[in-house]
């Protein structure tokens, strides 16, 4: 798909239609994802595709505090379990008061919602999360972190594609020259 046309019919869909998403399809929207670029090349991420029954499990885990609850007809997520930072991690929130995981991990999400729209399904990126449920539902030891989930799924036919609401590009943007 051409790239712009990418970016705005990538939104955040909230509501799914009962189609399944394969392991297949899971699988190759994180291979594509991990080509990604990371501080050092450090990728201080894992992720796991949750399919199926698991999913509907799963969606308990990002229904909190009242929100997501339409999570619970979305077929599929992609869990990140952040890494345990590295040599560079370590040296940049010393010396350069810098956390490279999570703006790493920012970077991973978005191919992933990028590369699955551009396969023909919807995402939600996720940051309200029970991440010990989490870590209890993969066997992980309590305090590993999941700063993200993506909700994946196909948007039922005739969710509209919204109008992106974006600040004025000259608030954002400024040329130096
Ligand atoms: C880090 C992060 C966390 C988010 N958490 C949630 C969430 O828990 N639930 C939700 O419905 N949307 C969540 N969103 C989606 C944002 O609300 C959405 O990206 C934003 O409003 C822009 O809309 P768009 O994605 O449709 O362009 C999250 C997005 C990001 C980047």
């Amino acid at each position: 798909m051409e790239l712009e046309k990418l970016f705005l019919k990538r939104q955040s869909t909230r509501e799914y239609c009962e189609k399944p998403v394969s392991d297949d399809e899971l699988r190759e929207i994180c291979r594509l994802a991990v080509l990604a670029p990371s501080a050092v090349n450090s990728q201080p991420y894992k992720l796991y595709a949750v399919n199926g029954e698991k999913a509907r499990e799963f969606s308990k885990f990002v229904q909190v505090l009242g929100g997501n609850k339409w999570a619970a007809a979305c077929p599929s997520f992609i869990v990140i379990e952040e890494g345990k930072p590295g040599i560079v991690e370590r040296a940049g929130q010393r010396f350069l008061k810098t956390e490279f995981v999570p703006i790493d991990i920012g970077i991973l999400s978005a191919y992933i919602v990028l590369a699955a729209e551009n396969m023909g399904l919807q995402t939600c990126i996720i940051g309200l999360r029970d991440e010990k449920a989490i870590a209890a539902f993969l066997g992980a030891k309590e305090n590993t972190k999941y700063p993200l989930v993506i909700a994946v799924g196909y948007a039922p036919e005739g969710y509209p594609v919204r109008e992106k609401k974006r600040n004025p590009l000259d608030e954002t943007f400024t040329l130096v020259k």
